[in-house]
């Protein structure tokens, strides 16, 4: 049996650790050999490396997909799509997200891997579409949650009307790194015995588990698997790409990358790690295996976020019951996946719950869009109680909350006149626009300064 392998060193690994602040120059010597070292794909694009491209490298992330994709013309590569809200966490209108995904496609992307925070297909099923019409692989994300209602039935379910969506593939992704062997195993089996496409599993070291969580899911017939680079892996990264290659060649599996290489690839990023280490912006507790989101059912980043907010308010000592009153909020609100925004939106809200000492006295906003419908549809059902106490008489949206929004890219591309020199310039604007402006005056102050010195030494 087959196992591929997508390398994760230039978003996720490079999310995880180091705040994704790897600039183009920095990797692109390598980019010839990553080329040409098997991988099913390289993910490189998406997730928080655009806003990270604008906002800390003076970057512009629709150039630096274009220099990837001239050095690697033929490997797949591969970017992280949030549905209807993008690179970000609001919604924005269809004409938008078209836009979006054809000039990802057109720039150099392969395959874009969708998900929705909630798995609310309707805000992933614009971009799948669009992404299958112009000609790229949509992969459908399953955000893995554990709770009553995620059940290996409804999973399989998911799985199924991805399916049927058009999706050429299902990805599993364990943002947390929660997904236990065990759970892998049982999902990805009941995922195959459902759908034909190939099955993907992604997962972070975080909690120790990922390895394991591998072997079983390749067990069970997962045909890909997210690992990156062994000096860029462990910790809140993927499990190493060399490890897993030696011990599932050892057992049988037919694995196509090129060893010599990895070596290579590995050589030329440790320099890169020691820098980043040496100034700080490489922590080494990320890179330690931390079990307490095994212990208390929650992210890690989610636990971390709990305890500085309870130490601003001088209030550490009431974590416990905080901790207690995190699921009950959760299981109020129908069992949101705990990742962005949702890990927050349930841990502050838990957290006032406990401080104030009366449950939903105050009710954050976010939760009150939530319980609008205003991030889609829950997993489970909701607390009626609640909806109306936040609510009142007013009835939540139904319908996609895309819906209820206007076109917004010609409009925005009219009002942005020459700040814009390209529809990428709009979507750039669009997605992060403060941070897009001052991207811009520092762009074109430096061509103002490269033209003045020509003229000087010509
Ligand atoms: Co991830």
């Amino acid at each position: 049996m087959k196992v591929q392998f997508t390398e994760t060193v230039l978003r996720d690994a490079n999310q995880s650790l180091i705040a994704t602040r790897l600039p183009f120059e920095k990797f692109e010597p390598i980019l010839e050999k990553m080329e040409k070292a098997g991988f099913y794909s390289v993910e490189c694009w998406g997730g928080a490396t655009f806003d990270s491209c604008l906002r800390y490298l003076d970057e512009d992330p629709w150039e630096r997909l274009r220099k990837i994709k001239s050095k690697m013309p033929t490997t797949k590569l591969q970017m992280l799509l949030r549905g209807q809200n993008l690179l970000g966490y609001k919604h924005y209108p269809d004409d938008v997200v078209k836009k979006f995904v054809q000039h990802s496609v057109s720039n150099g992307i392969d395959i874009i891997r969708i998900f929705d925070a909630l798995n609310d297909l309707r805000n992933i099923k614009v971009a799948v579409d669009e992404t299958n019409r112009c000609g790229a692989h949509a992969s459908g994300a399953i955000s893995y949650t554990t709770s009553p209602v995620h059940t290996l039935e409804n999973y399989a379910k998911l799985a199924k009307e991805m399916e049927n969506m058009g999706v050429g593939s299902i990805c599993i992704k364990d943002m947390a790194g929660v997904m236990s062997p065990k759970e892998a195993y049982d999902l990805v089996k009941a995922i195959k015995e459902t759908v034909k496409i190939p099955v993907v599993v992604h997962t972070h070291s975080t909690t120790g588990l990922a390895f394991m969580t591998y072997l079983k899911a390749i067990e069970a017939g997962a045909d890909v698997i997210d690992t990156a680079i062994s000096c860029f892996s462990g910790g809140t990264s993927q499990p190493a790409t060399e490890t897993l290659v030696y011990a599932l060649r050892q057992l049988g599996y037919e694995i196509d990358v090129n060893d010599k290489l990895l070596l290579e690839i590995n050589d030329f990023f440790k320099p890169i790690r020691a820098e980043f280490l040496e100034s700080g912006t490489l922590e080494p507790t990320v890179l330690a295996t931390d079990t307490n989101a095994l212990n208390y059912q929650i992210p890690g980043g989610m636990l971390s976020n709990l305890i500085s907010q309870l130490k601003a308010q001088n209030a550490l000592d009431r974590l416990e019951e905080v901790l207690v009153e995190t699921p009950k909020v959760r299981k109020d609100l129908g069992y949101p996946p705990l990742v962005t925004p949702m890990s927050q939106m349930v841990g502050v809200q838990a957290a006032t719950n406990v401080l104030i000492g009366e449950r939903y006295k105050n009710i954050s906003k976010e939760v009150k869009a939530y319980l609008r419908g205003e991030y889609g549809q829950a997993p489970g059902e909701i607390d009626a109680e609640l909806t109306k106490k936040a609510l009142g008489d007013e009835q939540p949206v139904t319908c996609r909350f895309a819906d209820t929004l206007e076109d917004a890219f010609e409009a925005t591309k009219k009002e942005l006149g020459d700040k814009a020199q390209s529809d990428e310039d709009v979507l750039s604007y669009i997605a992060f626009p403060q941070v897009y402006e001052k991207f811009r005056e520092k762009r074109e102050a430096s061509l103002e300064n490269r033209a003045q010195y020509t003229i000087e030494t010509m």
